[in-house]
């Protein structure tokens, strides 16, 4: 008897740590009623100016806190930092290489080390592109010019994450998504049930936010071939929820298609290839396509077929099964993230590696990703 429910409730915890990473503990930890206990403030950095929904910190005050640690613990919970000085990145990057709080790898910082989110304190709006984004659509510079002059914030209008719905604030539009955020398998439905609450986006998520070694990393969700533009019927503005519509959400979603949403002729077949003609030769790199199976693609990551967290490849079968150390050429696809982090990097143009040691003919897998696909062109 007493056997059989230890066994039981054994299951069901079990359960819950592998299906939810979402916040857990005391009430308190997190939210004041007053913003005041004894008179003083309850804010994180004792502000007295209070919070929207009675947090005692926003966004930046939780996950950008420039200290040592890449997690900071609150009671049970644990915070993934976005903006710190560890040694350590967690899987999107560390914004940390814009201000200089971090040094790139190659002795530097600054504006092109990553996404300039003018809420972080230290970064402003992009010096060198004035933050419109690359790669919009030709003529009318949508929706390059959204961000024009005005920069990026971690959430809602000019967001990513959550719903990037026109004057939604940054909180508002992650609303009810830590409290019933989803690990693992992540389908898109919801905010929480998206790849790190970036809405539709689907994938399979690592439960500590760290890319560490072949087998335990992020798995992203990926197409064989393009889509053809994003600007027919306005592709990317599918998204309807919660009363929204018209939102920008990739309508595949792919990690790809996401991160077209702002820079698209750097994904749409029209723009990246021959179209309708979607092949070699290639007029921009492709994205959201299978590596080929066949010649120097077929013998991946120094024909070991290994997953390199150097160059990641995004999966194009769904549901993705798990968390996996192998790569199957013809199936999995390159991605913006097999090049670029998400957030910011420690090289510039956000990149994995130094293009600078990318030599044809003397370069390695390690240092340069282009030759974990490319394999003979180190050689
Ligand atoms: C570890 C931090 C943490 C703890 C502990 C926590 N919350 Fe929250 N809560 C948040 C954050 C962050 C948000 C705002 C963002 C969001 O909704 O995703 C939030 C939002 C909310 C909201 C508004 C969104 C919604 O779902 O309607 C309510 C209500 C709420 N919390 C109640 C509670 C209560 C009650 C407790 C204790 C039983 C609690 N929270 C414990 C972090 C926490
Ligand atoms: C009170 C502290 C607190 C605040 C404020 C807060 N977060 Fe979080 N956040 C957490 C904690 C704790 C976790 C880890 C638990 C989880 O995944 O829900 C987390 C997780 C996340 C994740 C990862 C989700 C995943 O799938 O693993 C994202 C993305 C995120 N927060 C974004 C935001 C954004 C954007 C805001 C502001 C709009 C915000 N957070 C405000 C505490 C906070
Ligand atoms: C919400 C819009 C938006 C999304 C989504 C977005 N970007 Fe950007 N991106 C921008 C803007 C605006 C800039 C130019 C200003 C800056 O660098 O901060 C930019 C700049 C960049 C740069 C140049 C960095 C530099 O400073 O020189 C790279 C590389 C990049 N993005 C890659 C990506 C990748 C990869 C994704 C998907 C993971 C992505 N972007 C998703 C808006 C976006
Ligand atoms: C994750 C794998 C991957 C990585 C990393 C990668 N590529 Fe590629 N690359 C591909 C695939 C797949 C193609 C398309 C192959 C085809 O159509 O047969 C391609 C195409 C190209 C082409 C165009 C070839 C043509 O036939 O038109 C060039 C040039 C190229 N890559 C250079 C680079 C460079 C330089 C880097 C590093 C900055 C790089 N690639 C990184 C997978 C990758
Ligand atoms: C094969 C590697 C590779 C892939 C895949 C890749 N990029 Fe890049 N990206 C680069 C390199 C290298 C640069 C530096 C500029 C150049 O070589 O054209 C760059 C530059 C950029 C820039 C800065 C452009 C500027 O004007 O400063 C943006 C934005 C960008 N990439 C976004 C994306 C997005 C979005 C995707 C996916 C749709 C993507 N990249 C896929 C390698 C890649």
């Amino acid at each position: 008897m007493f056997r059989a429910g230890f066994i039981t409730v054994l299951f069901v915890l079990s359960l819950f740590s592998q299906a939810f990473s979402r916040v857990s503990g005391p009430c308190s930890n997190c939210h004041t009623m007053h913003n005041s206990q004894n008179n003083s403030p309850m804010t994180f950095n004792n502000s007295t100016q209070p919070n929207q929904m009675l947090l005692r910190g926003d966004c930046l005050g939780c996950h950008a806190q420039g200290g040592t640690e890449a997690i900071v613990t609150i009671g049970s919970s644990q915070i993934p930092q976005v903006y710190q000085k560890s040694s350590e990145d967690l899987a999107g990057g560390n914004f940390a290489y814009i201000t200089g709080l971090k040094q790139g790898k190659d002795g530097g910082s600054g504006d092109q080390y990553g996404h300039n989110v003018v809420s972080i304190p230290g970064i402003e709006v992009d010096s060198i592109t004035n933050s419109f984004a690359p790669g919009a659509f030709p003529g009318n510079g949508h929706p390059g010019k959204v961000f024009q002059g005005v920069g990026l914030t971690c959430a809602g209008q000019h967001g990513c994450h959550g719903i990037r719905g026109n004057s939604l604030a940054p909180m508002a539009a992650i609303k009810g998504a830590h409290h019933r955020d989803v690990d693992g398998l992540v389908n898109g439905t919801d905010v929480a049930s998206s790849y790190r609450f970036l809405l539709r986006v689907k994938g399979y998520e690592v439960s500590d936010w760290k890319n560490s070694s072949s087998s335990h990393h992020n798995e992203y969700y990926g197409l064989k071939t393009p889509y053809d533009d994003l600007n027919i019927n306005c592709k990317c503005h599918s998204g309807s929820i919660d009363g929204y519509t018209v939102i920008p959400v990739p309508p595949d979603g792919t990690m790809g298609e996401f991160c077209a949403t702002c820079h698209p002729t750097f994904h749409n077949a029209r723009y990246t290839s021959r179209w309708p003609d979607v092949s070699s030769p290639w007029l921009r790199h492709p994205s959201d396509y299978a590596i080929p199976n066949d010649g120097e693609y077929a013998d991946y990551n120094n024909g070991t077929l290994t997953y390199s967290t150097t160059a990641p490849v995004a999966r194009t079968t769904w549901p993705i099964s798990g968390i996996s150390s192998s790569v199957t050429p013809g199936e999995d696809a390159v991605t913006c993230l097999s090049c670029h982090y998400a957030h910011a990097g420690p090289y510039p143009d956000m990149l994995r590696w130094d293009y600078s040691k990318c030599e044809s003919g003397n370069a390695s897998p390690d240092e340069c990703g282009c030759i974990v696909c490319h394999t003979t062109k180190g050689d």
